[in-house]
């Protein structure tokens, strides 16, 4: 079992092609969630996945199963997988890769003729990055039971198309949605920040992730002409957002170790330049390791906002829209990850996820843990995101490995 080998020029070769979907001019990837590029990265693996003899299925939130069976098909699955959804700028890298090196692992299995005890499965979940239909991980978190399948389909994007529409509209709309048994999850991802790269390891034994907390702020203010209305009579719901920024940023700052704290979009209207702005929307990203932590950065936002609409007589419309704990995996799913660093031989060390996954979700209902491999300069969101081979095949091998010690066999 420990001579199994994955093929890391084939799994390369499958990211590239997939990375031809929705790629972009700077060598990214623009793929959003349910559009038409989603569908054609969708048919694509389902191509692919039928070819290597696995049947495949979807449910009502478009979360796609690609089965391999096993010896027992009464044991609950070994599953793995990702995202194939993007950011607008995204990289080839983020989510394509873990739902792709389960494929490769389904692959190098059937190479081998080698049976799992357990069945595998490879999961690809819907709208996982939260850029068009917020929030994040929608579809594991459907899966989960977090979210309500109804609420889920009604969730609107930024032009007041519903998920539920957009999912028909690209036709993977399946039947029924819940949590199966399932005997353990691994997730495979780039790190998406500087740790593994700095401390020179190939492998990140990935313990939980930190917690996340999502808010959507609307002030109020009144329009009007930007000569004649002296500064003194002004309700500027610009003014009170650019304030709300700059505590956004503080808070990250005062909560050190740990917080990141981001406005990562802001629409102000009318958006003419000689109209003081009447109203202006932005969202807020918070995250910690500690869910107390967490807690008071909200505390401290709340406080932020509210000032900051009084000071410039705006109507604040402040909503919590997202939060997602922080989550420790299982104690055997992270020591499978380690053994499989192990016994491949990779320089490893554990790490807590900075991003959010859907591992995250899945570990509510299933034994789960994650491996990372380095990406170049930390960096991801970005279509600059970049990874070497060498590590995307390490990262394959050590989910490979997991998986066996999970699903057993011969
Ligand atoms: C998912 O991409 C996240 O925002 O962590
Ligand atoms: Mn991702
Ligand atoms: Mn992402």
């Amino acid at each position: 079992m420990e001579n199994l080998k994955i093929d890391g020029a084939r799994l390369w070769d499958s990211l590239m092609e997939m990375a031809q979907i929705g790629a972009t001019e700077k060598g990214g990837v623009n793929r959003l969630a349910l559009t038409d590029l989603d569908r054609d990265s969708r048919d694509l693996f389902r191509r692919w996945c039928e070819a290597a003899g696995c049947t495949v299925s979807f449910d009502a939130i478009g979360n796609m199963f690609a089965r391999r069976p096993g010896r027992n098909n009464n044991l609950p699955p070994v599953m793995t997988g990702s995202h194939l959804d993007s950011q607008p700028t995204g990289g080839k890298f983020d989510g394509a890769y873990g739902v792709l090196a389960g494929l490769e692992v389904v692959r190098a299995l059937n190479d081998a003729d080698f049976e799992t005890e357990a069945p595998v499965e490879i999961v690809v979940w819907t709208n996982e990055e939260g850029s068009r239909f917020a929030p994040s991980m929608i579809g594991s978190g459907t899966y989960v039971g977090e979210f309500e399948l109804d609420a889920a389909l009604a969730i609107t994007d930024g032009d007041g198309l519903t998920l539920g529409g957009e999912l028909e509209r690209i036709g993977y709309n399946g039947e029924g949605c819940g949590n199966r048994p399932s005997t353990a999850y691994f997730e495979a991802h780039i790190e998406q920040g500087p740790i593994l790269e700095d401390e020179e390891k190939t492998i990140g034994v990935v313990s939980g992730a930190q917690g996340q907390r999502w808010y959507e702020i609307t002030l109020t203010g009144r329009e009007s002409h930007a000569g004649p209305t002296p500064m003194a009579v002004r309700r500027d719901a610009l003014v009170g957002a650019a304030a709300i920024v700059t505590a956004v940023n503080q808070i990250g700052h005062e909560f050190q170790p740990g917080a990141c704290a981001t406005v990562g979009m802001i629409e102000s209207s009318p958006n003419s330049r000689n109209v003081i702005p009447g109203q202006t929307f932005l969202t807020v990203d918070f995250r910690h390791p500690s869910d107390d932590q967490l807690a008071r950065m909200n505390e401290a936002l709340h406080a932020a906002a509210e000032t900051a609409a009084a000071a410039n007589k705006l109507e604040l419309d402040f909503k919590q829209i997202w939060n997602c704990p922080a989550t420790v995996f299982d104690a055997e799913c992270v020591h499978a990850v380690r053994k499989g660093a192990e016994i491949g031989g990779y320089p490893h060390m554990d790490i807590v996820s900075g991003a959010g996954h859907d591992a995250v979700y899945m570990a509510r209902v299933a034994p789960t843990g994650m491996i990372f491999v380095p990406c170049e300069d930390g960096i991801s969101h970005n279509e600059i995101e970049n990874a070497t081979p060498e590590d995307i095949a390490a990262g394959c091998q050590v989910l490979l490995h997991a998986m066996l010690d999970r699903a057993g066999g011969k």
